[in-house]
């Protein structure tokens, strides 16, 4: 089965030099710098206040929503191991020259700068504790990630292109609160990550096309194993020293405030049955017929309980965070 896999995947590798365009030069490229002080500039002080009194806007919900998103960009080296564990996607030595090794690597690098950029962010504006959020990405990156992908590079895709979707969509709403709060630099600083998770969405969901045009079984088969298993979050075992269930606490404070909610999960897994035709997939048999059926009934049975999982959520306590010095949101 691996086989047929890794022979479909090897043989898209002109989707994959292709895909090389839609990663920007170093040249063409944002740096965390532009969208902060310059502390050699002779009006650094001035710079740095302007920033901290923008940054003052920003209610507590929202410090504890921008720290959880930091933090799991702060991961990325579990997210680079992972793809890399994908047979004939990744890349097989470190500094191969193959199409796929290059994206993986262009991904890499472009995507950390996300981390570097909210994390110098908040550290600037004074406005968390940094040590408690350190000792939380220390955790995680000591954690791990498991996907549940099994190392197979349809699921593993497919995964991918909804959890690039899904940061898209977190990073656009966390600007969009930013904003209606005051802070236009953050607003503006989530945007332009949310620009670069929209390239990276696009890469990984075109090349799954391609493998639902190869190999339409094998991939309506990937899409629904990794529904099935509800697409791990990617920071889900962060850990604050302190409180085992960090993780949902700060989902539920995003759920609370509208940055990832169970609607937009629902949105998201329209996008794809959408975007890779699932409805339209015909001739299918056995397993793959089943899964497209499950597929497409999904987005109704979630629907029915989206209403339900909302209002529970809202109705649950407040937490306190280390990462905002222990103030409960
Ligand atoms: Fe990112
Ligand atoms: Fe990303």
């Amino acid at each position: 089965m691996l086989d047929k896999k890794l022979e479909i995947v090897s043989s898209l590798s002109d989707q994959a030099r292709t895909n090389l365009d839609l990663l920007k030069s170093v040249e063409e490229s944002w740096q965390p710098t532009d969208f902060l002080p310059d502390l050699t500039k002779e009006s650094w002080r001035e710079d740095l206040q302007k920033l901290r009194e923008g940054a003052a806007a920003l209610p507590d919900a929202l410090l504890v929503i921008l720290v959880g998103t930091m933090v799991t960009e702060e991961a990325l080296p579990s997210y680079q191991t992972s793809f890399n564990r994908l047979p004939g996607v990744n890349d097989p030595t470190g500094a191969s020259a193959e199409p796929w090794a290059q994206w993986s690597r262009g991904w890499t690098a472009e995507e950390n700068r996300h981390g570097d950029l909210l994390n110098r962010y908040l550290y600037t504006t004074g406005r968390v504790d940094m040590r408690a959020v350190e000792v939380t990405i220390q955790h995680l990156i000591r954690n791990g990630f498991d996907p549940l992908h099994d190392n197979d590079p349809y699921n593993g895709l497919v995964y991918t292109s909804l959890q690039e979707r899904a940061t898209k969509v977190s990073h656009q709403k966390v600007g969009q609160l930013a904003k209606k709060a005051g802070e236009s630099v953050l607003g503006q600083i989530c945007a332009t990550i949310a620009g670069d998770e929209a390239r990276h969405e696009e890469g990984y969901k075109r090349f799954m096309a391609r493998i639902f045009e190869a190999d339409p079984s094998g991939a309506v088969v990937a899409f629904q194993t990794m529904l099935e298993r509800n697409i791990v979050m990617p920071a889900n075992l962060m850990y604050d020293g302190q409180n085992p269930t960090l993780f949902s606490a700060f989902s539920l404070t995003a759920q609370k405030n509208g940055v990832y909610t169970f609607e937009d999960y629902l949105l998201i897994i329209d996008h794809f049955i959408d975007y890779w035709k699932v409805k339209d997939l015909k001739g299918l048999t056995g397993e793959a017929a089943e899964a497209q059926d499950k597929i497409c009934e999904m987005p109704r049975q979630l629907g029915r309980r989206v209403k339900f999982m909302s209002a529970r959520a809202n109705a649950k306590n407040v937490t306190p965070f280390l990462w905002i010095h222990g103030r409960p949101v």
